[in-house]
């Protein structure tokens, strides 16, 4: 590197633009569940791309698979079929509640189809009772930053500035089964979930509610969307977080995960639904490309040829819950812990982004979702030894915290 890590920063920040408040890291390499930064200092990496990297970085079969797709064929438009698209349609079809599927290139996109889809699905099935339209949505979820996705988003900070937004979008608590049914009215096309929050600081859904959610939708004609940006492809535990409620969505996005860190976006439908896309309805020139799907292909093969890794992904979930149920006996400092597969959040009672800047120092990277809440989304790879590892130092960083406010 011919110039020091603060002058490529000071580029950087010169032509960028100032969306994003970064850490003063630049990456250079993975591998397994670790980063090397430009001055050979390696982090254990809790953050994956933000819920991305699911096999870890540079898995040997994900590249060897994005290589061989390379050499053959990059992009030729879906004015074509291609044999990987074909190929992960198949998968997610199969092993999904699914009967179609759209390929995109990001989880806002997949939210943007989503919306089209059902209110296009509502206006020709209730043309008679008059135009349905309306989303509801929960308060403190995240769908995405385009404006449709941003709409639909429960979380004033990110829509400040953007006046005014799409309209037909309601917001309610998450888990309040009286305020989703008051907010329904003869216009309300759709309801719309994350089956576990993820930006919202991994907020589980209570006992009971995906159901009653479901049953109030079947009730009043309304399709289910489940925002599977982040739960899905494997983070929770399940290839898809819905398959813990025992119920099923009509449509769901997907993201993140899927293509193990090369951008795809995904969203799936039941047959019926589906049809209401026809040909012109919607499109985007890079969806579904060859090099994409491939990669989707790798993902979802390792986590469906065999139950060990999503195996793997319950089993040290709840072993990280349980080491950080033990230290949150030793420190008032975690006021708070919610998780379910590998996301797992904590509630502090300090600044997330000292633990994550002390984390830095100490070689490793964690996320936050809020002033207060550390988040924790590892590769699903990630080993046990590596789970302790984040366990010391994390313990490392609260202890020391914790004495020095005695
Ligand atoms: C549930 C959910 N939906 C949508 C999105 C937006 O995804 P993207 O950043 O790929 O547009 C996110 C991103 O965090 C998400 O967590």
């Amino acid at each position: 590197m011919e110039k020091s890590t603060k002058e490529w920063i000071t580029q950087g920040e010169s032509v960028l633009m100032p969306t994003y408040a970064r850490f003063p890291l630049i990456l250079k390499r993975g591998k397994g569940a670790e980063v090397t930064d430009y001055e050979g200092k390696t982090y254990l990496d809790f953050v994956s791309g933000i819920a991305v990297n699911s096999l870890g970085h540079c898995d040997p079969q994900l590249v060897a698979d994005l290589k061989k797709q390379a050499e053959s064929l990059l992009q030729v438009s879906n004015l074509y079929y291609t044999l990987p698209q074909i190929e992960l349609a198949t998968r997610l079809v199969e092993h999904s509640f699914a009967d179609k599927v759209f390929f995109c290139n990001s989880g806002t996109e997949a939210v943007e189809a989503a919306i089209k889809l059902a209110r296009k699905f509502a206006q020709q099935k209730k043309a008679e009772k008059g135009k349905r339209f309306e989303i509801i949505a929960a308060e403190n979820s995240f769908h995405g930053r385009t404006l449709a996705a941003l709409s639909a988003t429960g979380q004033t900070k990110y829509q400040q500035g953007f006046a005014p937004l799409v309209p037909g979008f309601k917001h309610v608590p998450f888990n309040d089964m009286h305020a989703m049914e008051k907010a329904i009215t003869p216009q309300t096309a759709a309801i719309l979930l994350e089956p576990i929050q993820g930006e919202g600081g991994v907020r589980i859904p209570d006992a009971g509610y995906l159901e009653a959610v479901r049953a109030l939708c079947d009730r009043h004609e309304m399709l289910l969307i489940f925002d599977e940006v982040q739960t899905g492809m494997g983070r929770s535990g399940q290839l898809f977080a819905y398959e813990a409620s025992g119920i099923v969505p009509d449509i769901m996005t997907l993201a993140k995960g899927l293509g193990g860190g090369f951008p795809i976006g995904a969203m799936l439908a039941r047959e019926e639904v589906a049809q209401a896309f026809q040909p012109g309805s919607h499109a985007s020139t890079f969806g579904g490309n060859p090099l994409a799907c491939s990669a989707g292909l790798a993902v979802i093969d390792r986590l469906t040829e065999s139950p060990a890794l999503l195996e793997h992904v319950r089993e040290l979930g709840l072993y990280t819950m349980h080491a950080l149920n033990q230290l949150k006996e030793k420190t008032p400092l975690i006021q708070g812990l919610r998780g379910r597969g590998l996301m797992i959040a904590l509630d502090l009672g300090l600044p997330a982004r000292d633990v994550i800047e002390a984390g830095h120092k100490k070689g490793i990277l964690f996320n936050r979702t809020s002033d207060n809440t550390l988040r924790l989304i590892p590769p699903l790879t990630i080993e046990r030894e590596e789970i302790d590892r984040m366990i010391e130092i994390l313990s490392g960083i609260l202890m020391e915290r914790t004495h020095a406010k005695k």
